[in-house]
């Protein structure tokens, strides 16, 4: 019989994270979680209900008070917001400009961890994002931190904007990515870095499919 594990995949933003974390769940049977959609989300409630983002305890308190789901769907991951879907909106512009913002704030952080916990307690689970390997799925069989340049990683949104009819500004992509890695990296709650334990892949030159390889048989070493 093979064992139920927990993968952890962290890194910057549009490293190929939840691409690659969302083949891998669908490929073994595992449930995914894209923690970044949780701090969007509460991010876009957040500017929907115009609150000061820099009030930790107001948007924490909030948070208490908003259910966060993530459901799956042959469209992919949906995101329901106090059960309106909000799947799209979570990505606009503005929710990406100001989400490192929110998810600086420490006790934003913890609630959203404890709600992290419980989605993967039962194992079988592939779970993305900023501080996966270092602070929610500690014990994780599994822990990638995936990076790629930022402009590679600047193109890749580029490409994907595009796909979706958005049309965006490579320059400013570049720009909005850096800013973004640096306000992660910098943070004092649980900072943007790589777990001890983690396996790093640089991205950079490789194919959706060459990383998705490379992970399902790591992932299948540790499930003997
Ligand atoms: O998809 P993209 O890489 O652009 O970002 P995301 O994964 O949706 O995450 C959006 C933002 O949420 C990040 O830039 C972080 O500020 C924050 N985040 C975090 O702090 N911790 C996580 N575990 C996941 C996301
Ligand atoms: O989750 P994260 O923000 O790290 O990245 P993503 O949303 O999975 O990937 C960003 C874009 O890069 C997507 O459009 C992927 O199809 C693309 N990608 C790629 O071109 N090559 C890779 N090796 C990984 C992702």
């Amino acid at each position: 019989m093979t064992k139920q594990i927990q993968i952890a995949i962290d890194g910057p933003a549009a490293a190929g994270k939840s691409t690659i974390a969302k083949k891998a769940a669908e490929l073994l049977g595992y449930t995914y979680v894209d923690t970044g959609a949780m701090y969007r989300a509460i991010t876009y409630k957040a500017i929907q209900s115009n609150i000061d983002l820099q009030d930790g305890e107001k948007l924490t308190n909030i948070l208490n008070k908003t259910s966060i789901e993530l459901k799956p769907s042959p469209k992919g991951q949906l995101v329901f917001l106090d059960n309106q879907e909000v799947t799209d909106e979570i990505r606009s512009k503005e929710v990406t400009a100001s989400v490192s913002e929110v998810a600086a704030h420490a006790d934003l952080r913890k609630e959203m961890v404890l709600r992290q916990l419980e989605m993967g307690k039962n194992g079988s689970i592939v779970m993305d994002g900023r501080d996966i390997g270092t602070h929610v799925l500690t014990n994780a069989e599994l822990k990638i931190f995936m990076s790629a340049s930022v402009e590679e990683r600047a193109r890749r949104r580029f490409l994907e904007n595009q796909k979706r009819g958005i049309s965006t500004n490579l320059e400013e992509l570049i720009e909005e990515i850096a800013l973004r890695d640096k306000m992660d990296s910098e943070r004092e709650a649980s900072p943007l870095i790589k777990a001890e334990d983690a396996i790093f892949i640089d991205t950079t030159s490789l194919t959706i499919e060459e990383v998705s390889e490379k992970i399902m048989q790591l992932a299948k070493e540790r499930m003997r």
